[in-house]
């Protein structure tokens, strides 16, 4: 992976975020603060990433599709600020910074997240409303955050804490509480390219396998990773009692599913050709991350 290219393509989406999310001068601006903090503390960017190439693959234009990428990663950072939130995994640090609620209080990082998942819907229908099949993607980007997506997934991981869960409702969890916004990504990057139902299903199969691949590794960071280079505290699954692939498989297996996992996801792809490359790249740069 060129790391120049990286580094290119999130100044890009940082560009475009810092837009969208300028600070309003009024009584209640400190809302404005406390949603940049965590959203400007850095990130991989991996979902605005992946929506793009997905747009470019399917030969859309990258922007077009950019107020919904960066939609995506408003809500995935107001899913870390709840996340690390004392009544859920109970974390300081995130992103290399002291978390939201350190730093500006609960009710203020409570809000700061409420904000975020309201601001990707603002953002959409402001930026995005000439977008081909903008519905279409806003509907899938909903549907994969809530319920029967990511919040359905924190909430099987948060009832399943200190309990034995069988590998099949670890997948499941998995597969909600990180693949659901990793599948609508891929997904809405393809249908705002107005791609086919056969190529948005590529999309999707792709993102299942890269999906469950990087929360596996996430698991294992957990355990392994270095709380300096990750950014945010290692041990915490296993003072928070969590079911983590670690745990009930070992790290071994845990590592062999990763490649397997990618491996999928990486087939997948090469049906695209050349034009696939900087995906090919990222999944792998993915797997085998430390932060
Ligand atoms: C962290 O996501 C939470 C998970 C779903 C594993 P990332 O590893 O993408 O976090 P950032 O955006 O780079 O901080
Ligand atoms: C969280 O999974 C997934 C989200 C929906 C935020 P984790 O709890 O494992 O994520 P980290 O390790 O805190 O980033
Ligand atoms: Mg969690
Ligand atoms: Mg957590
Ligand atoms: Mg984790």
């Amino acid at each position: 992976m060129n790391k120049d290219e990286l580094k290119q393509r999130i100044e890009k989406i940082d560009n475009a975020l810092n837009l969208y999310l300028k600070k309003e001068d009024n009584p209640q601006s400190i809302i404005y603060d406390a949603m940049r903090y965590s959203v400007f503390a850095g990130g991989k960017r991996l979902r605005p990433m992946l929506m793009l190439e997905w747009c470019k693959l399917c030969g859309g234009s990258e922007e077009d599709a950019m107020p919904f990428a960066c939609a995506m990663e408003m809500i995935h950072t107001y899913s870390l600020i709840h996340d690390d939130l004392p009544a859920m995994d109970n974390d300081n640090l995130r992103r290399g910074i002291p978390t939201n609620h350190i730093k500006f209080g609960e009710a203020n990082a409570i809000l700061a997240g409420d904000a975020l998942l309201n601001k990707a819907f603002e953002t959409m229908l402001c930026f995005g409303k000439d977008a081909k099949n903008a519905m279409r993607a806003m509907y899938e980007i909903a549907l994969s955050s809530g319920t029967e997506g990511m919040i359905g997934g924190q909430i099987v991981d948060i009832e399943s804490e200190g309990k034995d869960i069988s590998i099949d409702t670890l997948k499941y969890l998995h597969t909600l509480k990180t693949g659901a916004i990793i599948r609508s990504s891929c997904k809405a990057g393809a249908i705002l390219a107005g791609a086919k139902d056969e190529t948005i299903k590529r999309a999707d199969e792709f993102a299942i396998n890269l999906g469950i691949a990087f929360q596996i590794r996430d698991d294992i960071l957990d355990v392994e990773g270095s709380t300096d280079v990750l950014g945010k505290p290692v041990g915490s699954d296993n003072e928070q009692d969590k079911n983590t692939y670690v745990k009930l498989l070992g790290l071994d297996r845990s590592k062999a599913l990763v490649k397997e996992y990618s491996s999928n996801a990486k087939a997948i792809l090469s049906g695209f050709g050349d034009g696939a490359e900087f995906l090919t790249e990222l999944t792998d740069y993915l797997i085998s991350r430390n932060n």
